[in-house]
Order: C-alpha cells, then structure tokens, then sequence
C-alpha cells in the first residue's frame, strides 16, 4: 500500500485540521471561537464606506475577501480550502452544487470547439453523456478508450486532432476496472493533453490523482465527503493553470454552492477517514464471503487479493471505500430483483458512501462503448469464471452496519432468490 503520509501530518490527522482557519472560526469581540465556521448566509456584503467597496472590488477574486454571496463567504471557502489542503499537489479547488455538475465544469473549463475528448470507458454514465451531449454540441469529438489497453490508448492518442482533455475514472463505478493511472496520465500529457479524473471512489485520502500525473481530480462530495446521504456538491482540485481555468468558467456560469450544505460537507469531512477506513474493512469481509459464493460468478472488487487491478491498488492508493460489485452465475434479471428485494438492511438506490448499505441492480454493457461486457475471452481482466451468461450484477455500497449482519442479510437474499418467485 502506498504510505498515506506527507511532510506534516497523517491523513487522519489532516482530515480533522484542514481548513480550520482561525479567523472564519474566531470572534474576536468575544475573545474567543467556535470549532466549525459558522454558516454564512449571504447575498449581500456590506462595506463601511465607498472607499471599502472599491478596494474590495479590487480583490474581488480572491477566496478569503468579502465581495458578493455568488463569490462564496467563509463557510464556502473553509470546505474548498480543506479540500485543497487534503488534495496533494492542488493549487486550488472549486465547488459546484452536485458531482455531475463538477464533471460539466470541468470539460467546460478547458475544452474548445474541435478538440478530441477522450473518455474511459469504464466513466460513470453521465460523464460520457455530457460528452456525447452538451459537449458534441459545442463542437468537441469525444471518443472513447479502454481503460486497460495501454498500447491502444497510445496509439489512438497518436491519431489526428488535437486532443483537448482525456478523462479517467480508477476504479470505474460500475465495473471497478483498475487503470494504470500515472501510465495513460503520461500518454495523455505527452500528448497536449488536460487530464482529469474522476476520484470519487478513493476521495482525496484514498488517492491522490495530481501527484500521478493528472492536472485536476473530480470528486462527487454527494458521496464519501457527504457521508450522509443528505446533500448534493460536487468539487474540482486542480493544479494553478487548470484552478484559474475553473474559476473563470464558473463565475460565468454563475456556479455557486448554499453556506449550508457545504457547512455539512465540512461536517461530513472531519470523519471521512475513519468511515472509509471501516467501510473499507467491511466491503473487504463481505467481499470474501461473496466470491465464496457458488451463486456469483465474480467479484468486481479491486481492493480483494489476486482481483484483476489489485496490484495497481496497491502500488497507487492510500486507501479504498465501500462500493464493489458482483456478477450474478447464470441468472436473469428476475432472479436478481428476488435478491435485492429480499434484502432488509441494504436500501435500494442510486448514490452511494452514505453511512447506510445501498444495493443496486446494474447492468455495464448498458454504457459500453469499446470493452465488452462481460469481458469474456479477455485474459487481460482476469475475471477467470465469467461466462457469457453472467451479465447481471449488483452494486453493493457498504456503510457503517455490522458485516456479520449485512453478510446475513444476503445469505437470506440468496435464499430468497433462489425460492424463486
Ligand atoms: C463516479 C461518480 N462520479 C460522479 C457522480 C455524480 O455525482 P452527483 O450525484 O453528486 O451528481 C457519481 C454519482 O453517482 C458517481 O458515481
């Protein structure tokens, strides 16, 4: 595993620091604080006087300068600070008021008309969608890459157009392929290329994408950072040359998040380690007990010993979460809706790195465009025991519940399912 520390602190440690400015925490008519900025509800800056107004319009583009609520207030700037701060590498990082609205942020900050958006193939539905939809409109070319063919990824690379950004997402969400990040990153580059990643599995204590050769990570806070299914943001780290990028673009599509969520996105922060860590623990044992299972053809878990991309989890990631996948043998959709409907404890629904289990139905070669699914006959993925007939999966996202009882509760799934209807 790679080592989780930098120059100063732990990663536990810097997930209870980060961000904690004293003077959004501080009242110093009081003489004294409060742990947590408080939330800043505000439209409107006041100035003392004229003078007051014009200085502040002159830093009107700085964080940590009252100048008006769409330019965000302490509240907003301590999270994108703290997020900054547990980012490695980020100059600087931008809210946006849901995940999905982070990817189109971000493909809008540097892509231009007649340039080439490569999208991996295992990317969460929407980010290719925006791709062969709002971007194709605006003229971009976006095409699509096996994750984990290094040779093709060089040589499409090597075709003709100027290649505006390539996306990556390690692992995929639904497939949980594991990619050679700093590897395409470095294709990527060599090629003029803006990359990005998706890291909202790992989240920012889990892997570090900048250092691996990306310019800016996406992360869906609506997920781990949230950690309680009660808000939707989304948020871009960057390196210098691509946070200016952001920036721009965002003020002119007037992006802004409420004082309120991102209070609770710090809230969910400051305990993103320790679930992570324990939902981490859990998927691990449930994993296990899956792939033992004479009812599932594989486990779609990267984090499990001798999985396909287990090596590359290893060499890159600090950490793992909740969320992993399995292939039902040889059964049909029905025989998978008696199991997820059976289930008591695992809720049904889309998200996911909430403290509460989730399972879902899902079917990858729904979103396929170069890697077929199952990838039967392909030695690379090492899925040995996936037949043609095992295309139905569930996602499992793992929270904060005991394993000993979510692993009962799908040994009764299991036998639900296999009842019959
Ligand atoms: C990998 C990944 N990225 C981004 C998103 C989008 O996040 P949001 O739901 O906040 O728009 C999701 C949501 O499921 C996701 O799974």
């Amino acid at each position: 595993m790679a080592d989780d520390q930098d120059n100063q602190h732990r990663t536990a440690t810097r997930v209870v620091e980060a961000g904690r400015r004293k003077q959004w925490t501080s009242v110093p008519d009081l003489a004294g604080g409060v742990v947590n900025p408080p939330v800043w509800r505000a439209s409107t800056h006041l100035y003392e006087n004229c003078a007051a107004l014009k200085e502040a319009a002159a830093s009107a583009n700085e964080d940590g300068r009252f100048y008006y609520g769409r330019r965000g207030a302490p509240t907003q700037w301590a999270l994108a600070e703290a997020l900054t701060g547990l980012e490695k590498g980020a100059y600087g990082t931008m809210l946006y008021p849901s995940g999905v609205a982070a990817i189109t942020g971000a493909y809008l900050a540097v892509l231009r008309p007649g340039e080439r958006l490569l999208i991996t193939d295992n990317a969460y539905d929407p980010s290719r969608n925006i791709g062969t939809g709002l971007m194709k409109n605006f003229g971009v070319k976006p095409e699509f890459f096996d994750p984990l063919d290094i040779e093709a990824f060089r040589a499409l690379c090597a075709q003709d157009g100027k290649i505006g950004t390539v996306l990556l997402e390690a692992p995929g969400s639904l497939t949980f392929e594991m990619c050679d990040v700093p590897a395409l990153a470095a294709i990527a580059k060599a090629a003029g290329a803006w990359v990005l990643i998706d890291n909202t599995w790992a989240g920012p204590t889990g892997f570090s994408g900048i250092p691996h050769g990306c310019d800016g990570v996406i992360t869906a806070l609506t997920k781990h950072v949230g950690g309680h299914s009660d808000l939707m943001m989304g948020a871009v780290s960057g390196t210098e040359r691509l946070y200016r990028r952001l920036r721009r673009t965002a003020q002119q599509l007037g992006t802004v998040v409420s004082p309120d969520d991102a209070a609770l996105a710090l809230r969910g922060l400051r305990t993103l380690d320790l679930r992570l860590k324990q939902e981490t623990a859990s998927a691990l044992e449930i994993a296990q007990w899956l792939a033992k299972r004479p009812e599932v053809a594989a486990v779609l878990c990267p984090m499990l010993d001798g999985a396909p991309g287990h090596d590359l989890w290893r060499r890159d990631f600090t950490g793992g979460c909740g969320l992993f996948a399995f292939v039902l043998k040889g059964r049909d959709t029905a025989a998978r809706a008696r199991l997820i409907d059976a289930l008591d404890l695992f809720g049904i629904g889309y998200s996911w790195g909430g403290f509460e289990s989730l399972a879902l139905p899902v079917d990858p070669e729904t979103c396929r465009s170069v890697r077929a699914w199952p990838p039967v006959g392909n030695p690379a993925d090492g899925w040995a025991g996936l037949d043609e007939g095992d295309r139905f999966a569930v996602r499992l996202s793992i929270g904060l519940e005991d394993p000993v009882d979510l692993i009962a509760d799908l040994e009764q799934g299991f036998a639900a399912m296999e009842a019959g209807g």
